[in-house]
């Protein structure tokens, strides 16, 4: 036995890794091992020689596999200590540069919009894109036969042979959600839905997919001079400077009265400035909410009233970044994405901007 311990110590010492190692636990106390077929010769023994040769057996069992799992350890130890010494880290090069995306303008002054209306108690609300024509047209004040549905260029969806209900639509304005508000919540209100809207249209200044924000107050008291101060609040706090604004009576089918929103602008060699000079940019539609469309929504005209007004964020964005065509705002080129985006870092502030 004692010879056979220190062959064992002596191999198990001398072995250069683990595969070696494995070999010779096998060799030792594998199944077919040395050790264990000595350990099955213990059932020929008189009792009184296995009470002698028994325990010293599992002892020497024990000693082995000790001496096995010690030189595994001192193997990995060598092992992690070698490969320390060839990894290193420089902590004071400079990073490899990255490649970057951009927050798109439209994002960014979306973001923009909304922190300055939550600074003015306004909360965020959502609405489907694609909407039935009830929300998107009836529930507005717009009835099948009125001018402002052929107007609006809609999209419509299809339906199947023989149904006969009026097809869905892609929303043509983010006014719905004013109806879908009103029915979740009731009055008061004080909202904006920022969103995509649909439309048939294409040219410099006109994409069929582009961008609203409406905005919705509903109280016992509000009137036309909230709308005004409100609106002139936002301006002032978007374009980062005063700005006039223009109310031209208009005409909505969902708002009486109804006034378009210019802001006051100069051409400065062929680019606009927002806040100076004293031409004009229309920029919105508003006015009270009609009693129809409180009605149509669940809420009692005699005891509510409010604003509405709609804005298009891509005309915000285009305006204040001077950014001069509309499609490429849609045409997802690179280029474009990195002159005009903007760092996910610039986080939006009420004064906003780059
Ligand atoms: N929905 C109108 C449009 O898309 C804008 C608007 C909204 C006008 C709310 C008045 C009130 O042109």
């Amino acid at each position: 036995m004692d010879d056979l311990r220190d062959k064992y110590i002596d191999l198990i010492a001398g072995a250069a890794d683990e595969a070696a190692l494995e070999e010779l636990r096998v060799q030792a106390v594998g199944k077919k091992g040395e050790i264990s077929l000595k350990m099955r010769e213990l059932g020929k023994m008189t009792p009184e020689e296995r009470q002698v040769a028994g325990p010293a057996l599992n002892a020497l069992k024990d000693e082995i596999n000790a001496a096995l799992a010690a030189r595994k350890t001192a193997l990995a130890d060598a092992a992690l200590e070698e490969r320390l010494k060839g990894e290193w880290l420089d902590v004071t090069l400079p990073a490899r540069a990255r490649a970057q995306g951009t927050i798109h303008p439209i994002s960014q002054v979306t973001e923009e919009i909304t922190a300055i209306f939550a600074d003015m108690g306004f909360s965020v609300a959502e609405g489907p894109q694609i909407e039935s024509d009830w929300y998107n047209f009836d529930a507005l004040n717009i009835p099948g036969h009125h001018p402002a549905r052929a107007e609006m260029d809609t999209f419509y969806t299809h339906r199947a042979d023989g149904d006969n209900r009026p097809p869905h639509v892609l929303r043509t304005h983010t006014s719905p959600v004013q109806i879908r508000t009103m029915e979740k919540t009731g009055a008061p209100i004080r909202i904006i839905c920022p969103g995509r809207v649909y439309r048939a249209d294409y040219d410099q200044t006109h994409t069929p997919m582009f961008h609203q924000v409406e905005g919705l107050a509903i109280d016992r008291d509000i009137s036309m001079a909230n709308l005004k101060w409100v609106l002139e609040e936002f301006f002032t706090a978007f374009f980062g400077t005063e700005v006039k604004t223009r109310f031209r009576a208009s005409h909505f089918p969902f708002t009486e009265p109804s006034a378009e929103v210019d802001v006051q602008c100069e051409w400065v060699d062929g680019q606009v400035k927002v806040g100076q000079g004293d031409d004009w940019l229309e920029v919105l539609g508003s006015g009270m909410v009609h009693p129809n469309v409180l009605r149509n929504a669940g809420i009692d005209p005699d005891e509510w009233q409010g604003f509405a007004f709609g804005i298009g964020i891509d005309r915000l964005a285009m305006l204040k970044y001077g950014i001069p065509d509309l499609r490429a705002f849609f045409d997802s080129d690179l280029r474009w994405l990195r002159h005009y985006g903007f760092s996910a870092l610039d986080v939006p502030t009420l004064h906003g901007g780059a």
